[in-house]
Formats: C-alpha cells, structure tokens, sequence
C-alpha cells in the first residue's frame, strides 16, 4: 500500500458499518497469527483514511471467544493504523442506565480464559506491557467532543456516560443472574464479551484503543432485567446503529491527526519502546 494510502485509523466493529465508507478498497493482510477476521477495508470517512475490520467476520462466523483478536490488531497496524476505535454491544449492570446509553468506559475487568490473549508468546524477551489506564486519553477525549457537539446539534443525540467500568466476560452464553450480581458488586458498569485481549493486544502493539459501549439490554442481575436473549441485543443493536455509526464519523474527524511513532504524545504509543516487535 503506498505510503499516501496509509489509513491512521482503525474501526473494528459490525458489518452494519461498510456502508460508512466512500472509494473502499479491501486488503487481505497475512499476520503471523493467522488470518484476521476478514480482509481490511480501506476508505474515506469523516474526511480521514480509514481501515476498517468486521471483528466477527464477513458472514458473522466468529463467536466472540473464536475472535482471532492477534491477527486483527496485528493486520490493522499493518496497513498503518496506529488509533483504534472498537464499538461493542453490551449489558448494563446498572438499572440507572437503559438500553440505547453509550458508555465511554475508562476501566476494564477481564473475565475472559482460554483467548490468545498476547502477542509476546515466543520463548523470548519477557515483556510486561504497562495497563493500568487501558484506554487512549486522546481518543475518549475525541468521543466525548463528538457526542456534546451532537448533543448541541439535535436531539437524536445518544446519551454518553463519561467513564465506566467495563467487565468482558467470555461467552458465548450471558451472565447468571449471580455472575451479574458479583460483577456489579465488584464495580462493573457493563458487561460484554469482545473488549478483551482487544485492548491489551491494541497497547502491546502500541496502538491507541477507545472503546464505545452502547447498552442493549439489563443484564441479568439488575433488577428490572429481564433473562437476556441474543434477538433482543441485536434488535437494539439494530434500533441505534445510526446513531452509532453518525458519532463514529464524528469522532474520526475529532481524532489527532497522525505523527511519527517517535512524535507520539500519549503514553499508549510506547509501549514497544526498546522492544522489537515479536516474530513467531
Ligand atoms: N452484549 C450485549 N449484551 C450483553 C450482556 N448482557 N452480557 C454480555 N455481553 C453482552
């Protein structure tokens, strides 16, 4: 890919977004963990290059725990992008936050087992990729811009809750309602099954990564919810796609502009600072 043709930024979310995208092309990207989700589609949004994966495939074959997350984060920063905005559904765990919220979450608890779950698993230099803050300051910055610009601009705007903790849980099957119970109690604001090892692959990678959540249904244990069904999610997923996908373009025109690695402001871009990229 020439070098003009370099998209900075990185959407990994539902095929419901294709149609986002103005003169796409597709890339097919061998990584050295396989094959990613699909080919990578390159195109103009919001006036910025843009790559963008379906995270569960073309035909939605793969269930969030089958997820080749390495391939997909390895094939994005490939082809040159370097911010990463993951879009997910997910279920609230507190009653004060309906279907339809977005969530901008600050935190993670990862539930997840059995996932390829790094990019430093060679017998070789043992690295320990900082995490404590695992989302971009610069790209949460970008989305809640973009939502208080919409927000000013009309009322179809969707409510963002600035911060929030988000577990990841492993799927395929939903929370019980004691499982859900445990992970309000233990600080959770949604719950969902396809942020993690998202986001730590995106930072051993040293690639920004914001997520945003937009609530589709009470999960189990609140307690107005009702038992959570698989249509349901994706009948809401269906009702506020549009909104989704207006302030996704939204936050791409809000994002930083793209540096040199060596130019990086934020601390998301360093992480492989000394190390070289692994080749198993
Ligand atoms: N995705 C959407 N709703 C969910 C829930 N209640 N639990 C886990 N993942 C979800």
């Amino acid at each position: 890919m020439a070098t003009l043709s370099r998209p900075d930024i990185g959407i990994i979310g539902g095929s419901g977004f294709y149609s986002l995208f103005e003169d796409a092309e597709k890339h097919e990207v061998e990584t050295p963990f396989g094959a990613p989700s699909a080919p990578v589609t390159v195109g103009r949004l919001g006036g910025r290059l843009v790559a963008f994966l379906p995270r569960h495939g073309l035909r939605h074959e793969y269930p969030p725990h089958r997820v080749n997350y390495r391939a997909n984060l390895w094939a994005l920063r490939a082809v040159g992008v370097r911010q990463v905005l993951a879009p997910c559904a997910v279920g609230s765990l507190r009653a004060d936050l309906g279907p339809g919220t977005f969530v901008l979450p600050d935190q993670i608890i990862d539930r997840t087992w059995g996932r390829e779950h790094t990019v430093w698993d060679a017998v070789g230099p043992v690295v320990h990729t900082a995490f404590a803050d695992p989302y971009c300051p610069r790209g949460r910055a970008a989305v809640l811009a973009s939502a208080q610009k919409a927000a000013a601009d009309g009322p179809d705007a969707p409510a963002l809750v600035d911060g929030g903790t988000l577990v990841v849980i492993n799927g395929p099957r939903f929370s019980t309602r004691a499982e859900s119970q445990w992970h309000a109690a233990a600080g959770g604001t949604v719950v969902g099954m396809t942020g993690m090892p998202e986001a730590s692959i995106a930072r051993e990678l040293a690639m920004c990564c914001t997520a945003v959540a937009m609530v589709t249904d009470h999960d189990a244990g609140v307690e107005a919810g009702e038992e959570v069904t698989h249509a349901a999610v994706l009948a809401v997923f269906e009702q506020n796609l549009s909104r989704l996908r207006s302030l996704l373009e939204r936050v791409v025109a809000q994002l930083p502009e793209p540096e040199t690695d060596d130019e990086a402001v934020c601390g998301c871009r360093r992480s492989l600072d000394g190390l070289t990229l692994p080749t198993p």
